[in-house]
């Protein structure tokens, strides 16, 4: 807030921005939604309850729907912008967390945080990172995005921000079609910054390869086994 967000504002004046909110407990969950959420340029909050990558990176919140509700009605309460929720995809079944949070309030679903994943120094037989287990993102797990984004979709009428491992327009597409409203993109950015930009420059180029004239077609419904 000192820094970030007054920088966004002097060169990005028209850029909306979500605010992605982490913690370890419920009680900091609350306290940076209440003040982040005031910012003129935060239009939203993206509920991080699902990272992999810390100790209290939220995960024991994004696993449970009585505690991913119970955080989720606390942020709503003192926010003063749509709250989203980001879920993570390692569960069993991500429908009764949605739908509690649905409950409890949130405006929306972030669909997926990364997957929990390891590598091991076959010289050591020790796990390569400092922390053993790590966060799995890129185009490895953009199958289990779409699953998750249509498991969803099949419950929720809420909007969905869908991520995870897109790097063209035609993967952004199939997200979209998995019942998606808006694409997110994380790793790609890393190999190319340009990925973007270009995904955003090609998306009507694939919109007509694929024959359809606007994206009222990806109005998913059914129930997903
Ligand atoms: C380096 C890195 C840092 C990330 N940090 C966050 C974070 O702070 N909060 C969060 O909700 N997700 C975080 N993520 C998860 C991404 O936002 C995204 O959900 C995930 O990587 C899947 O999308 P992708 O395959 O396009 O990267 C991070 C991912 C990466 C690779």
């Amino acid at each position: 807030m000192a820094e970030k967000l007054p920088w966004l504002a002097q060169h990005y004046p028209e850029l909306p921005i979500i605010a992605n909110v982490a913690g370890n407990t419920l009680d900091d969950y609350v306290s940076v939604c209440q003040a982040i959420s005031t910012a003129p340029n935060v239009h939203a909050i993206e509920l991080n309850i699902s990272c992999p990558n810390v100790a209290h990176g939220g995960l024991e919140f994004g696993t449970d729907p009585q505690s991913a509700a119970q955080l989720t009605a606390a942020c709503v309460a003192v926010s003063q912008v749509p709250v989203y929720v980001k879920l993570s995809p390692n569960v069993t079944d991500i429908r009764p967390i949605a739908q509690a949070v649905e409950q409890a309030g949130a405006a929306g679903f972030s669909l997926i945080n990364t997957l929990v994943g390891m590598r091991i120094d076959i010289r050591t037989g020790e796990p390569i990172l400092a922390n053993q287990t790590g966060g799995l993102s890129g185009p490895a797990i953009k199958p289990v995005a779409v699953r998750i984004i249509r498991q969803v979709r099949s419950i929720s009428a809420l909007p969905i921000i869908g991520m995870g491992g897109v790097q063209n327009a035609t993967d952004a597409l199939e997200l979209l079609a998995a019942g998606a409203n808006a694409i997110g993109v994380g790793t790609a950015n890393f190999t190319d910054p340009f990925a973007c930009p270009k995904m955003i420059e090609q998306l009507p180029i694939e919109m007509t390869k694929y024959g359809f004239a606007d994206l009222s077609r990806f109005a998913v419904t059914q129930e997903v086994k």
